[in-house]
């Protein structure tokens, strides 16, 4: 039976108590903790960096997800490293040799991702499947939260999904980008075990009752 995860972002969390935000998802059942990282060069938005992941490490017991969101990258892989990450994904267009900044992310003792963006071929993936703990699916372009989920992320999911299976590798098949409630069961039946989601958790009243109702959807999944 698949393990799914639900990685909140703390991209929707209230920063001016982010520590306490932390704290709380976790406790109201987040697998992961996801942390958006924009440069306003790759994508048009700036939040966070390295010391800022330093300052919640200490409370966060779970995984630290990290989506590097930057280009150039590999500098951010060896700083977020240091800071803590668990994770390290990046988007195939922000490296110039991809292959190479996988590589770095081992070397620095972190898990491996690659990001891809809607409209970004899968193609990358059969040169480096061997590198890759995780593949990171956009259903929304990168850049902001709170953008609804684009359908045809669904496709690209299940493309994917055969890819991990026929690999027979221990990969992560995550999707980011307006994941809720009420679409996370067609995004595991597309094939997806990990689900990032900012806005549906952090702009609820509730995240434990947010985060239950997306595990009893995903028991629906057969
Ligand atoms: C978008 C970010 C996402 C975003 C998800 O560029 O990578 O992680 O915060 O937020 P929602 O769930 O609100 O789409
Ligand atoms: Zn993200």
């Amino acid at each position: 039976m698949t393990r799914y995860l639900i990685a909140p972002s703390i991209l929707s969390a209230d920063f001016a108590q982010l520590g306490n935000e932390v704290s709380h998802v976790i406790t109201a059942g987040a697998d992961i903790i996801h942390f958006d990282v924009m440069d306003n060069h790759y994508v048009p938005n700036l939040t966070v960096g390295p010391m800022v992941c330093s300052a919640i490490r200490p409370m966060v017991k779970v995984p630290i997800d990290v989506h590097l969101m930057v280009k150039p990258v590999d500098s951010m892989v060896t700083a977020f490293a240091k800071a803590g990450a668990d994770i390290i994904s990046f988007h195939a267009e922000a490296s110039e040799h991809i292959d190479r900044t996988l590589q770095l992310i081992h070397d620095n003792g972190c898990k491996a991702g690659l990001a891809f963006n809607p409209a970004t071929p899968l193609g990358y993936i059969e040169h480096v499947i061997d590198k890759l703990d995780l593949i990171l699916i956009m259903s929304v372009n990168p850049g902001f939260g709170g953008q609804s989920f684009i359908p045809h992320a669904l496709e690209k999911i299940a493309t994917v999904r055969k890819m991990i299976d026929a690999s027979g590798r221990d990969i992560l098949l995550e999707v980011d980008g307006g994941i809720k409630t009420d679409n996370i069961a067609l995004v595991a039946q597309a094939g997806a075990d990990t689900f990032v989601s900012g806005s549906a958790i952090f702009n609820s009243p509730d995240y434990t009752a947010t985060i239950q109702a997306m595990r009893a959807q995903l028991k629906t999944v057969s």
